[in-house]
């Protein structure tokens, strides 16, 4: 039977705003692309594209009994990760960008990419791709569109972001700025040339320009270099909106303890990359822990702003989870496992014989055989991973048991605590509070991890990373501490600041904390403490729990491993302060005053 329905001419504008047709002609003038395609969003279009992309051989449709609504792609082994040597913050002046930042000059970085971009999408469709970053209509949220010649990052942007209709809809109101995202994978196609799955260039430019607020993407295909709402909008541009509205725009989860009897705490917190933020985001609590729920409201990012009552409130400004597979399982998380069960897209995990995704962590006995991320025929004997260790899962966040019923809240969830943490085997206890906001803003500003043997330099140095957002931050990190301590003026009630390190190790190399659900433990002093409840001790560092203020029921832990694992070592922050130097060096002429003294009052506590 055929349709009776019109199908829609897709070259048509879905946008009455005369600035974004007049762009996107111009974009199209110089990427030259075969045909625009105006994205509405729909159901039905995101079938078409991935019925399309199953026919170019980019998509594998996955065993639909077992894996409902989920496809499989494996990327081109040069495009696998985010390239931050290949990332630009081309702000007008050097300065601006600071010294954790590569920068180009951006006339010249216009030239480049100009030649870059001219017939770029020969031969292939250019999309256009209407976004907000945040619930459509929410004041807290923000609009982007991205042009874009891979409808593999049209069908990923529309799990990880609100698009379509209600996005041009917004934009026709004209009452909110649009931040123009060039997207091409630097891939364009002669005529008749036949192409590949995962087309992308050896090129590679991620670039921002902070000062008109622009993304230009050149050569990947691949997570945030591709999908621009997420690091590239959400966190550097973002980051610059923020400094200059006077709000945060975070490298952090957001989450919700709900107590038994009912009421409801807010926690933000920063953690580098590959630390658990999502498996910490669905948090799943010991049994003993009867009536205790943790609710999710974002796994990687947040936008906080004060409220008109002076109090902060944060959304998660994206609308799915980008997720490093590996490791995700039903013991370290549940909840992502329900998630990614259906309606995912799946990127460089392994293909099983039954049409089925697997990844090492996934299930304790490996599959028989199966095809690993570059399509070769793997078993648990090839001695290589059959997942790529940065293989990911697209998954809609709505589709997350845990997730919070105020999610979508346009104005947010009140946050009361922020926890920055790293994976640090020495120094750190488990968890501290720092004194005051001025205090925690440098607990924030010196926090880092230490290298494994998977990152660059010396394995076991330790690599700061400011509030997790070295690769992150869109301007001169000096002036974002600045911009923290600025921040508590707006405020009438600061939210607490923690510190946690779950990664401490003994003499014999063994983890002291168990981690995943009996963080809860720690989460429950975090949140008592924040509301004024728990008790604590003084420290050179901050305030601690005694032994009896953190919940131990339902786990053999003694008063001796707890000693030793909060163990304050005077010697070894002896080093860890002299260290902060290292990279305040690199910012000094930028460095607020109160972080000077606040490295001074902690030297003398010591
Ligand atoms: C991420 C990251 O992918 O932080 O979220 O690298
Ligand atoms: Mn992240």
């Amino acid at each position: 039977m055929t349709s009776t329905l019109a199908v829609r001419d897709t070259s048509v504008p879905l946008s009455r705003n005369k600035n974004l047709r007049k762009w996107v002609e111009k974009m199209a003038a110089l990427t030259k692309p075969s045909s625009i395609y105006w994205v509405d969003g729909s159901q039905a279009e995101n079938d078409r594209l991935c019925a399309e992309m199953v026919a170019s051989g980019t998509f594998i449709k996955l065993n639909q009994e077992l894996w409902p609504g989920c496809y499989y792609a494996r990327s081109d082994a040069n495009d696998v990760a985010r390239v931050e040597d290949r990332t630009f913050i081309c702000s007008l002046s050097k300065d601006g960008a600071g010294p954790t930042n590569n920068w180009f000059p951006p006339f010249e970085m216009r030239k480049k990419l100009k030649g870059l971009f001219d017939g770029c999408m020969r031969g292939r469709t250019m999309y256009v791709l209407p976004f907000s970053m945040g619930p459509v209509g929410s004041p807290m949220s923000q609009i982007g569109v991205q042009l874009t010649d891979s409808p593999y990052v049209v069908v990923n942007m529309r799990i990880m972001a609100r698009i379509g209709l209600p996005v041009f809809a917004e934009i026709d109101k004209d009452v909110k700025r649009v931040v123009p995202c060039m997207h091409t994978v630097g891939a364009p196609l002669n005529p008749g040339e036949q192409d590949v799955p995962w087309p992308c260039n050896k090129e590679k430019y991620i670039v921002h320009f902070p000062e008109t607020r622009e993304i230009w993407s050149y050569g990947s295909g691949y997570g945030g270099n591709a999908l621009l709402g997420k690091k590239c909008f959400a966190l550097r541009i973002a980051s610059n909106i923020a400094r200059d509205e006077g709000w945060l725009a975070e490298h952090m989860l957001i989450l919700g303890v709900e107590n038994p009897e009912g009421e409801k705490t807010y926690v933000a917190a920063a953690f580098p990359s590959a630390c658990g933020k999502t498996n910490f985001a669905m948090l799943v609590p010991p049994d003993s822990f009867e009536g205790w729920k943790v609710w999710t409201v974002g796994d990687d990012i947040a936008w906080i702003k004060p409220d008109e009552t002076g109090h902060l409130r944060a959304i998660n400004p994206e609308a799915g989870f980008f997720g490093v597979a590996p490791g995700t399982s039903e013991q370290t998380n549940p909840n992502a496992m329900a998630t990614l069960a259906r309606n995912t897209i799946f990127t460089n995990v392994a293909l099983t014989p039954e049409g089925g995704v697997w990844w090492e962590g996934m299930t304790s006995e490996p599959p028989a055989e199966c095809i690993d991320w570059q399509g070769k025929p793997w078993t648990p004997a090839s001695g290589t991973k059959a997942a790529h260790p940065n293989s990911r899962f697209t998954a809609p966040a709505s589709q997350c048991p845990t997730i919070d019923p105020e999610w979508e809240s346009p104005n947010g969830v009140p946050i009361r605590a922020i926890i920055f943490g790293g994976r640090r085997a020495t120094t750190m206890p488990l968890v501290y509070q720092a004194f005051n906001w001025s205090a925690g803003v440098y607990t924030g500003a010196t926090m880092g991890s230490e290298t494994t043997a998977a990152a660059a330099g010396a394995v076991g140095k330790v690599r700061r990373d400011p509030m997790a957002m070295l690769p992150f931050c869109g301007y001169h990190m000096g002036d974002y501490f600045r911009h923290w301590l600025k921040v508590q003026r707006s405020l009438e009630e600061t939210p607490r600041i923690f510190h946690v390190n779950w990664f401490r190790k003994d003499a014999n190399g063994d983890f002291m904390w168990p981690g995943f659900r009996d963080n809860m433990r720690v989460l429950r002093w975090i949140v008592d403490r924040a509301k004024g409840r728990a008790v604590g001790k003084e420290t050179p560092i901050g305030w601690m729990p005694h032994y009896e203020d953190i919940d131990w029921q339902g786990l053999d832990f003694s008063q001796e491993q707890f000693e030793a694992l909060q163990a304050f070592d005077r010697m070894a922050w002896r080093s860890e302060v002299i260290s902060h130097e290292e990279l305040f060096i690199d910012l000094h002429d930028h460095l607020p005053p109160e972080i000077v003294y606040e490295r001074e009052l902690l030297i003398c506590r010591l």
